[in-house]
């Protein structure tokens, strides 16, 4: 039996194209292994604690708990849209995986290792507070690079430590924190040493991470597993303090599991199944450090193998949500009513599984259209269709070095899933469908049933079998279209094995094929393309004629009303010094209409008037966006209302 899990996503914002990269090849894993005819569990669920969902909650002026519902729900919508489907998607907020956690740390405790120590922690005077993991910014005492209070997330990528960040700033003031004493407990890592360097030299999974981790071995530290928070699984020794999100999330492996089957123990105590971890790249030192450390130290399994996806880049710029470098899955990609099985093939045959992916809307134009549609959907069309008009029924008489063929795919395609090459697999594909193509044509059946019927329905019968093997081959990565395609071959794809490949029918009766695929038009894609560059942090260089075109003053408002049914949108009227001006602001949710009368602020003048929600807008006043907050610009001291600025 095998457990194949994937890191479970931050409740505390929506799924993008990153996401994606570890979600889609580990589905298509799991699919394939049962094709296989191995016995597997899938699973995952919301990662619910911690600083990175308090930190949004507070952006998002909601209670933790209804972010993480909210965002759990959108995991839950946008996995079946894509067909990732998990056999069990829990939420670490849940009372059982609380009561694991709980285990696992007396566990840790009772085994003697978790000690406590007093430590210098960053504390903000101001908000009187802690700050822990991401309420604090600083420098990363490694690389010297900005970095948040766990993480060097820009630099370096290392986990740091409570204490370790240099020149402190409290995320929620901006005011310089200052050190302060507190205890806190830790686990004792160091004492794992041993242990990691044999594990890490048997576990397997791609060299990206254990290679990474075969050097973090050498400078380990003990590790801090409790953190100054109300949000999270209280930790047994001081309820004052919650365990850091790092100890619990994990053990969401577990306690999803148990959930799901009674067999949970011989998986997880008496190591009975193979363990598959698919996570990115950039959680490789918690999985491959921390992880098997700690199920070492409880008496649990270990995982047998750690997958990691490389990292991904948008349009060629490092991944970034903050700059814009980022593409969403629901609000862009499923909003363009794009087939899902599009970006299943795309992410799995972009490049090998363990390199970066560099997401381009165009190359992902041309992949579609040129090896999806024009190479392997026009092939199943054109087959199906033939047959169909021709035929309807064929006796299915297939020659040897056909099979030949689909056997040396299918064994291709095992050896590759089984080493995580799901690039090698998917080209294979590609590959026999390029072959029936050539098969097809230089076989000429449409001369051939002019005087050699019988002729002609080998040729086909011969086609159909390579249609037959290409639809089951390709159902793990592509799994809504091929059911559909299969249907016009009276299979049933879902219940196949690979080796039904194999297996030659009688006979095959066709109905009306249906085009499998739709192509994607230019149109959609420059749409897409536009709303993607429009975010990006850098835009192109202007002029300074271009510039001297706006017409920028400061303006003092003189009235503010909220506009109906809009939670975001302000309408305002700014004396803009020769005249007075109405225009609306989306800047309702945190800024009070009352507060804003007679403030200084900056408008851009000569815009083209808008209609927003029916309320006419005749120019925009300027904000710095803060994670989608607006916080106003004002002149530096007071200045008549329609000064110029430039
Ligand atoms: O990095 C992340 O997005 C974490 N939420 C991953 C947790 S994986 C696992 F350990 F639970
Ligand atoms: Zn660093």
């Amino acid at each position: 039996m095998k457990l194949v899990t994937c890191g479970l996503p931050y409740a505390n914002g929506k799924l993008h194209i990153g996401h994606m990269r570890t979600y889609i090849p580990a589905d298509v894993y799991v699919r394939f292994l049962r094709m296989m005819n191995e016995k597997v569990i899938f699973i995952c669920g919301s990662d619910c604690h911690g600083t990175p969902i308090v930190v949004n909650a507070e952006r998002e002026g909601l209670k933790p708990e209804e972010l993480v519902e909210k965002y759990h729900e959108h995991f839950l919508r946008v996995f079946k849209e894509l067909a990732v489907e998990f056999d069990f998607f829990g939420k670490t907020t849940e009372k059982y995986h609380h009561e694991r956690t709980r285990e696992i740390v007396n566990r840790l405790i009772e085994n003697g290792y978790v000690y406590s120590k007093e430590i210098e922690l960053a504390y903000c005077e101001s908000c009187k507070r802690f700050l822990p993991d991401r309420y604090v910014e600083g420098i990363c005492p490694y690389c010297k690079t900005p970095a948040r209070g766990d993480e060097c997330d820009q630099g370096c990528g290392r986990h740091l430590e409570p204490g370790e960040i240099l020149e402190p700033r409290c995320k929620i003031c901006g005011n310089r924190a200052v050190f302060k004493k507190r205890t806190h407990y830790f686990f004792k890592l160091t004492a794992f040493q041993e242990f990691l360097k044999e594990y890490l030299s048997r576990v397997s999974g791609t060299e990206n991470a254990i290679n990474y981790a075969k050097e973090w071995v050498n400078n380990l530290r003990d590790w801090c597993i409790t953190r100054d928070l109300e949000w999270g699984v209280k930790f047994p020794l001081d309820e004052s303090l919650v365990l850091y999100v790092w100890v619990d999330a994990p053990i969401g492996y577990i306690s999803f599991t148990e959930q799901l089957t009674n067999d949970w123990k011989k998986i997880w105590i008496d190591g009975e199944a193979e363990i598959i971890h698919f996570i990115g790249l950039d959680i490789a030192y918690h999985h491959c450090i921390f992880w098997p450390s700690m199920l070492k130290a409880a008496g649990y399994a270990l995982p047998s193998a750690v997958v990691a996806s490389g990292m991904v880049k948008v349009e060629g710029k490092t991944f970034s949500k903050s700059r814009g470098y980022v593409v969403w899955v629901e609000d862009e990609y499923l909003k363009a009513s794009l087939n899902p099985d599009y970006l299943r093939y795309y992410i799995v045959n972009y490049t090998s599984h363990e390199k970066d992916l560099n997401f381009s809307w165009d190359t992902f134009k041309e992949k579609v259209n040129n090896e999806i549609i024009a190479t392997f959907g026009n092939f199943l069309f054109r087959i199906l269709s033939f047959a169909w008009k021709n035929f309807g029924k064929i006796k299915m008489e297939v020659d040897g070095e056909i099979m030949e063929k689909i056997s040396m795919t299918r064994e291709r395609i095992v050896e590759a899933i089984k080493k995580w090459e799901f690039k090698v697999a998917t080209d294979a594909i590609m590959e026999l469908a390029s072959f029936g193509n050539s098969y097809f044509q230089n076989s000429k059946p449409w001369d051939l049933i002019k005087y050699d019927k019988d002729k002609a329905m080998k040729v086909v019968a011969n086609a159909l079998q390579l249609v037959k093997a290409l639809v089951i081959f390709s159902y793990p990565v592509m799994p809504k279209s091929m059911e559909k395609i299969a249907k016009s071959i009276g299979l049933d794809v879902r219940t196949c094995s690979i080796d039904d490949v194999m297996k030659i029918d009688d006979e095959v009766v066709i109905s009306k094929p249906e085009i499998p695929f739709e192509k994607i038009e230019d149109e959609e894609i420059e749409k897409l393309k536009k709303s993607l560059f429009d975010r990006f942090a850098e835009k192109p260089e202007i002029s300074i004629e271009e510039f001297r075109k706006l017409d920028i003053r400061i303006g003092k408002i003189l009235d503010a009303k909220k506009i109906e049914k809009s939670k975001k949108l302000l309408k305002l009227l700014v004396d803009i010094g020769d005249e007075k001006r109405q225009l609306v602001a989306g800047i309702a949710e945190n800024h009070r209409p009352e507060d804003l009368i007679g403030k200084l602020v900056v408008v851009i003048a000569n815009l083209k008037p808008a209609k927003i929600m029916g309320v006419e807008s005749k120019g925009m006043i300027l904000a710095a966006d803060v994670g989608g907050k607006a916080v106003l610009l004002v002149p530096e001291k007071e200045v008549a209302a329609g000064t110029k600025v430039k």
